[in-house]
């Protein structure tokens, strides 16, 4: 393929200059040929590309768990309850800046047992971006026929609002913000943060998710519910939607990428290019793939996708500086009511500045120092099928607008669950002291420290220039959403157990 080749130049270029073997990498493309991962909506639904697809589940499907090359085998790889362990299994990491290419490579080989088991040598994961308008349902492949003839089809998925599978409807503010990761300039997360587009620079699970595992948790959620695959991380990878929206997720990488003005990956990273990770070829041999081997879809995977811009080389681009870390961080804080987001109503707190006025002023108005909001102590019972829209200093009364000037982001329980801290895996996996962590599983809720902040400082800067800033507080607003019901059902509201202790107004 001719376009191809600027961007295998490239690749052979900087695989040199790393000194690295050419050609690494490359015998995974079949040869040589770059296949297209398509958007879902704009395949036929009874068309030949879906039937393959569902011939590819079907096939891996009726094989035995045993077997690497079976749907279940691949689902553990992700992560199970299932034992003994066999090797590779339990592996996906969350929290942390391995989550995009850890995903990428994951269903990388996933892809290819799929096209193997279909017999199909062009097949590929479609991806389904729920963020366009028109794809805001769940693929009606992955509903309809909505029984065991279709190898799309799950029961086990959100019933709220009807249910996802009678189509309820993805709302806007979940669906389509994922301009919030696109809009971070950094790909690790500045520690304590979940500022960064792809995570924590760490080994370890933690709460820090970066933008976009953030805006991919909500999704999950929200085609999970309360008893779904999806809101489980330890049956996720049994849900056939996963790989799709992992695509998606994917793309978005790329995406992201291709904003360039600084964004890029950490290749200056060794613990983050060397990372390598087990997976399984197509004749259910074990393979293994290095960090640095995923990094350039088409040259070393052989795979693009069908928006991808044509190959050039990505801007060697300058970093916006950031503002450099103040000698003292400064906290203003607010306790929230203990019953605070049980219901639909929207919840405001206000956080009085206090003695942390004059630096808070000051970052408001310079926009010379990181500036985080942070929600903490949450708490739940067991995950809820909504969010909380969340907004910087909304009028009392005025609509709440996710793409209004007030909007700050949404506030996500994803991953605060107390099955995310025991229940098999490994120690040390967890943020949170043994002692808290006991506690709380106890009391069947999240470690109290689960915790999630959001990058205000752009936000807060934008407020103070429009005069829609106060010098002595700042109003927190939290909106609940969940799916957009059909046949006038209901959403289940999470009820008073579900809450969080503090919110607090950082510069740093
Ligand atoms: Cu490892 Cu979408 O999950």
């Amino acid at each position: 393929m001719t376009d191809n080749a600027p961007s295998r130049r490239r690749f052979l270029q900087a695989a040199a200059a790393a000194g690295v073997t050419a050609g690494l990498g490359r015998a995974a493309a079949p040869a040589g040929k770059v296949l297209v991962r398509r958007d879902i909506a704009s395949l036929d639904p009874n068309g030949p590309e879906i039937a393959s697809l569902r011939r590819g589940f079907a096939v891996m499907k009726a094989r035995p768990a045993s077997d690497p090359t079976s749907f279940i085998f691949q689902a553990n790889i992700h992560l199970t309850r299932d034992l003994p362990a066999a090797r590779g299994w339990n592996q996906c990491p969350h929290g942390n800046y391995f989550f995009a290419p850890w995903h990428r490579m994951y269903t990388y080989w996933f892809e290819r047992l799929l096209r193997a088991a279909a017999g199909d040598p062009t097949l590929t994961v479609p991806y389904w971006n729920p963020a366009s308008p028109a794809s805001r349902t769940l693929p009606v492949a992955f509903r309809l026929p909505a029984d065991a003839s279709n190898p799309l089809y799950l029961a086990e998925r959100n019933t709220d609002a009807g249910g996802v599978n009678a189509g309820a409807v993805f709302p806007p503010s979940a669906a389509a913000t994922t301009w919030v990761a696109m809009a971070t300039t950094v790909y690790s997360s500045p520690g304590g943060t979940n500022a960064g587009f792809g995570g924590a620079a760490k080994r370890q699970s933690s709460p820090y998710f970066g933008q976009i595992e953030g805006w991919h948790n909500l999704i999950h959620v929200l085609l999970g519910g309360t008893t779904g695959y999806m809101s489980d991380p330890f049956m996720s990878g049994r849900e056939p939607i996963f790989w799709p929206h992992h695509a998606n997720v994917d793309r978005l990488w790329k995406r992201w990428l291709d904003q360039g003005n600084g964004r890029a990956n950490p290749t200056h990273d060794r613990a983050w290019m060397d990372a390598t990770f087990d997976f399984v070829d197509e004749n259910g041999r074990a393979v293994k793939m290095a960090v640095r081997d995923a990094l350039d879809t088409e040259a070393q995977l052989g795979y693009r996708y069908d928006d991808d811009p044509p190959p050039v080389a990505h801007p060697v681009g300058v970093a916006p500086p950031r503002p450099a870390p103040l000698p003292d961080a400064v906290t203003a804080e607010a306790k929230v009511p203990r019953t605070a987001l049980g219901t639909d109503g929207p919840v405001s707190v206000t956080v009085e500045f206090g003695a942390a006025r004059e630096a808070i002023g000051k970052a408001a108005a310079s926009g010379a120092a990181m500036v985080l909001l942070a929600v903490e102590g949450i708490r739940f019972p067991a995950e809820p099928p909504v969010y909380y829209e969340t907004y910087l200093n909304l009028p009392a009364g005025a609509e709440a607008d996710y793409q209004g000037v007030h909007y700050a982001g949404n506030l996500v329980f994803a991953g605060l669950g107390p099955h995310l801290h025991g229940d098999g895996l490994p120690p040390g996996v967890s943020e949170y002291t043994d002692a808290e962590a006991k506690l709380a599983e106890e009391e069947g809720e999240c470690p109290p420290g689960g915790r999630r902040t959001f990058d205000v400082t752009d936000l807060v800067r934008t407020l103070h220039a429009r005069g829609l800033w106060d010098a002595d507080r700042l109003r927190v607003t939290f909106v609940m959403r969940g799916l957009i019901p059909v046949n006038g059902a209901g959403v289940t509201t999470p009820g008073e157990k579900c809450r969080f202790d503090k919110v607090s107004l950082k510069v740093t």
